[in-house]
């Protein structure tokens, strides 16, 4: 506490007991009101009821789901299905506070496997609305309704399942009406509900109707590609195109689902459905875990698309947390966190043939280098597409057994033999780095390096057309993934400098460079000071052995300044690394040979992540030979 007066307060006044109001005598809550007041946690809009009704629906098995809505769902909500339905004498007992068929004791509870299990729903919706229920099980001779409001039961004509008909939502709430947005506001509510609920349940068929026509119908599918059908028609086709298939075991947990490529991210976290046992639940855990696992890849405030099927034993995880369940606990967090993170850095990781940064593909295609290093025009060979293509992992392990240039060829010095030298014809087609061996022709996905532009890009050919890649955004990128791995295995060696080179430094960079001299050996990085106003670099790590070493030393002071504690490493280690990357990358400008060039695609098809660069930007677009023909109008 510092040794200055505080400014004097007013004391806070107190009231004279005597000027409170006289306490009213404690009465309990007729049964209505609570009813309305449970109902204000469960139903907040139209969208509520539908949520609560279609986890009914699924709770008793049903296969078909047809909701019904009229002015966005606060005139009628009606919910059709074709599931076990309820016996006529327990009708009444369906809409009575805390009455469920899915629970019978604490044990059930903390292993429910339903949606519902409250008891509270049908209950909560008949005190704010006028509800009907009508509903024929299996073997009872006739459908019989009830209406909520006069108690009154018939018969009634239905085959078996149930219909809930919800009328005339907050029509005894006034108050609560007025807070409903306009009908198209409250519809698209309505259908993102059975929206979320649909892309859980593949095997179920969901239509809605909204003031009598058909707005959105989703087809039951079966067998092992039902989920991804689901996905594609409830989120489009270009979903599947740009995202990549996530599967994680770890412990108890099973995760399953899709992550969206990085270059789909929105501005807004509005495609995000992460399920735990087929509830939709919003769980800062996950968001958290899916946000770090893209971290590396997206930047700013983007947020990725995925759809995310968690598995975990109903036990380890407490969905009565919330009276919407919308949020639940779990047990252990961490595992929770670590299945999500490290499933979909997988995923993204993953080599892919699917989805190019530009939406086309550099399917692995062989390209035949013939021994005279000249190639008939690609269009003559061009492979028929729905071929059995090799997998772009394939051509990875092909390219394995070809001596592939070294990412050192980008720096080495200007006097070791160019690639004339060699004894590579320089043709324009030629690939002089990557000598073919007959019968077994190398691939590569990023094609054969044809030219630089500009000094900034890198033209490729390969057999689906031209390949244009940004040559310091991709280089990286290799550069960044290399120094992480490096930096895990704890093989970040150092390449002392035979000179040291010193500049001057300011008292903080000083003062940085004594208190971060740990952290700055970790990172392969040696930095002492030579005199009160200077500091030498003595080494630098041997992947960035070609970089500026005052620069590079400069940015990581600059970024280890702004921590304070010993673990800086491990909680700024990707933006340590991300800087020093950059340092490493080659420059724009600078010119690169054929080799180089060469050099570069084939590092970049065997780098993790290399269709990103470090900030999200991407590393290469595809133009295929058809988008070229019709930019030329051939064949017209
Ligand atoms: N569509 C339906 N088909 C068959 N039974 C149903 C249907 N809807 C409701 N029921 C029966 O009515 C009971 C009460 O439903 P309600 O939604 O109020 O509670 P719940 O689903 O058990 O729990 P929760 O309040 O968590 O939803 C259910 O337990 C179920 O037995
Ligand atoms: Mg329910």
């Amino acid at each position: 506490m510092c040794g200055l007066s505080q400014p004097r307060r007013p004391s806070p006044r107190i009231e004279p007991v005597s000027t409170l109001a006289p306490l009213r005598p404690i009465l309990e809550l007729p049964d209505e009101l609570i009813s309305q007041i449970a109902a204000g946690e469960v139903v907040e809009r139209p969208a509520s009821v539908v949520r609560e009704l279609v986890d009914n629906a699924l709770d008793a098995g049903a296969t078909e789901i047809v909701v019904r809505l009229a002015s966005g769902g606060v005139r009628l909500i009606s919910v059709e299905d074709n599931g076990a339905g309820i016996p006529g004498a327990e009708l009444p007992v369906a809409l009575k506070r805390h009455a469920t068929s899915k629970i019978r004791d604490l044990n059930e509870l903390e292993a429910v496997g339903t949606m519902g299990f409250r008891g509270e729903a049908l209950a909560a919706i008949a005190s704010v609305a006028d509800l009907t229920l009508l509903s024929r099980p299996e073997g009872q001779a006739t459908a019989m309704a009830l209406d909520a409001r006069s108690g009154e039961l018939r018969a009634a004509a239905r085959a078996r399942g149930t219909t809930v008909e919800v009328r005339e939502l907050f029509f005894s709430t006034p108050a609560r009406r007025k807070f409903l947005k306009t009908d198209a506001t409250e519809l698209g509510h309505c259908v993102e509900a059975v929206r979320r609920h649909a892309l859980a349940r593949p095997g179920v068929g969901f239509a809605i109707w909204h003031d009598g026509r058909l707005i959105e119908q989703w087809r039951a599918h079966e067998g092992e590609a039902a989920i991804d059908r689901r996905l594609s028609d409830v989120l489009g086709e270009d979903f599947l195109l740009a995202s990549v298939p996530v599967q994680f075991e770890v412990g108890p947990l099973s995760l399953r689902g899709r992550a969206g490529l990085p270059d789909t991210a929105r501005s807004r976290a509005d495609q995000q459905f992460a399920y735990v046992n087929e509830r939709f639940v919003r769980d800062k855990v996950i968001s958290h875990a899916a946000r770090s696992a893209y971290e590396d890849v997206l930047h700013g405030q983007r947020q990725p698309v995925y759809v995310l099927y968690l598995s975990i034993d109903p036990t380890r995880v407490d969905v009565n947390v919330h009276p919407t369940k919308i949020e639940v606990r779990f047990r252990d967090g961490r595992e929770v966190h670590l299945a999500i993170r490290h499933g979909i850095e997988e995923a993204l990781a993953a080599p892919r043939t699917g989805h190019g940064s530009a939406g086309t593909t550099p399917t692995a295609v062989p390209v035949s280098v013939p021994a005279d290093g000249f190639s008939p025009s690609a269009a003559d060979e061009r492979m028929p597409t729905g071929s059995a293509l090799p997998t772009w992992r394939q051509s990875r392990m092909d390219m394995g057994g070809h001596p592939i240039a070294d990412l050192a060829a980008l720096w080495r010095p200007a006097d070791t033999p160019s690639v004339s030298a060699l004894g590579v014809s320089e043709h324009r087609t030629a690939a002089p780095a990557f000598p073919s061996t007959a019968g077994d022709e190398p691939i590569w996905p990023l094609g054969r390096a044809l030219a630089q532009l500009q000094g900034i890009y890198i033209l490729a050919e390969n057999d689906q057309g031209l390949i244009v890649v940004d040559m310091h955004a991709a280089h990286e990128r290799i550069v960044y993934e290399r120094l992480k791995t490096q930096l895990d295995q704890a093989r970040l060696g150092s390449q002392p400098l035979l000179i040291p080179v010193s500049f001057a430094a300011t008292p903080e960079e000083i003062l940085t460079a004594e208190t971060h001299a740990d952290a700055l050996l970790d990172l392969g990085l040696e930095v002492s000071s030579l005199s009160p106003r200077t500091l030498a670099v003595r080494a630098v790590p041997a992947t960035l052995a070609q970089a500026d070493a005052v620069e590079l030393a400069r940015s990581v002071l600059a970024e280890l300044s702004q921590h304070d504690a010993s673990t800086v490493i491990d909680r700024a280690r990707n933006e340590l690394l991300a800087t020093m990357a950059c340092h490493g990358a080659v420059r724009a400008h600078r010119q690169l040979t054929l080799d180089e060039m060469n050099a570069l695609l084939r590092d970049m098809e065997r780098t993790d992540r290399a269709d990103q660069c470090n900030h999200g930007r991407p590393t290469w677009r595809a133009i295929t030979l058809r988008e070229l023909d019709a930019l030329f109008l051939r064949g017209r």
